[in-house]
């Protein structure tokens, strides 16, 4: 795993960092994950970094996002992210529906669940609920959600999820926080 060359190919893209990409590789090799969901791609930075940890074990990375705007067009997108890193082990998706429109449809096809979902898109309450709830039957039992911006105040609503839902929630059996992230692992 080569962590620091995703860092070099994809500077200048926000958001995840190296230094956070290399605190989730040290949880991934306790928890071993192979199927991966990330909620919200962006330009794709996190969505190489996942796809780095996984990739030596054949493991796979979803992602999606909402439609690009014209702006964000202009700007380097995931696909062009990937080639440039050398990575094959992910699938984009983009849709009007979003995460909530993808994870309906993992459900009701009855696809493999995930063994680790990355929440990173939507930001808000209403947003964050469903996703959260989605994730969660989305998952394998065992398997970790981990929420970005839960103490960002740009962000509060996401800390009120993180703080309201998520412990209250009878499908979740332990909680951890890393600064600005909190896990939640799945009965
Ligand atoms: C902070 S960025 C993601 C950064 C990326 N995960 C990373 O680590 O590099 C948030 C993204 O979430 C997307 N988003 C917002 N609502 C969404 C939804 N309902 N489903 C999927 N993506 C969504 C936004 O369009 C935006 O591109």
């Amino acid at each position: 795993m080569d962590l620091q060359r995703i860092a070099k190919t994809t500077t200048g893209f926000p958001y995840m960092r190296l230094q956070q990409a290399q605190q989730l590789a040290v949880r991934f090799v306790e928890w071993q994950p192979e199927n991966i969901l990330e909620i919200g791609t962006y330009h794709g930075t996190g969505t190489c970094y996942l796809a780095e940890m996984v990739r030596e074990r054949n493991g796979h990375v979803t992602t999606v996002d909402l439609p690009w705007t014209a702006t964000d067009r202009m700007n380097r997108q995931v696909e062009q992210q990937l080639e440039a890193c050398g990575l094959d082990n992910v699938t984009v998706f983009r849709r009007d529906d979003g995460a909530e429109g993808l994870m309906f449809e993992h459900l009701v096809n009855e696809k493999p669940p995930f063994d680790f979902v990355y929440i990173d898109g939507g930001h808000q309450w209403a947003k964050t609920v469903p996703q959260f709830c989605l994730a969660l039957a989305c998952l394998r039992p065992g398997g970790w959600i981990l929420f970005d911006d839960i103490d960002n105040e740009k962000y509060p609503e996401v800390g009120a999820v993180w703080q309201h839902v998520v412990p209250n929630h009878p499908g979740v059996i332990e909680t951890q926080e890393c600064g600005n992230w909190g896990f939640a692992r799945r009965a």
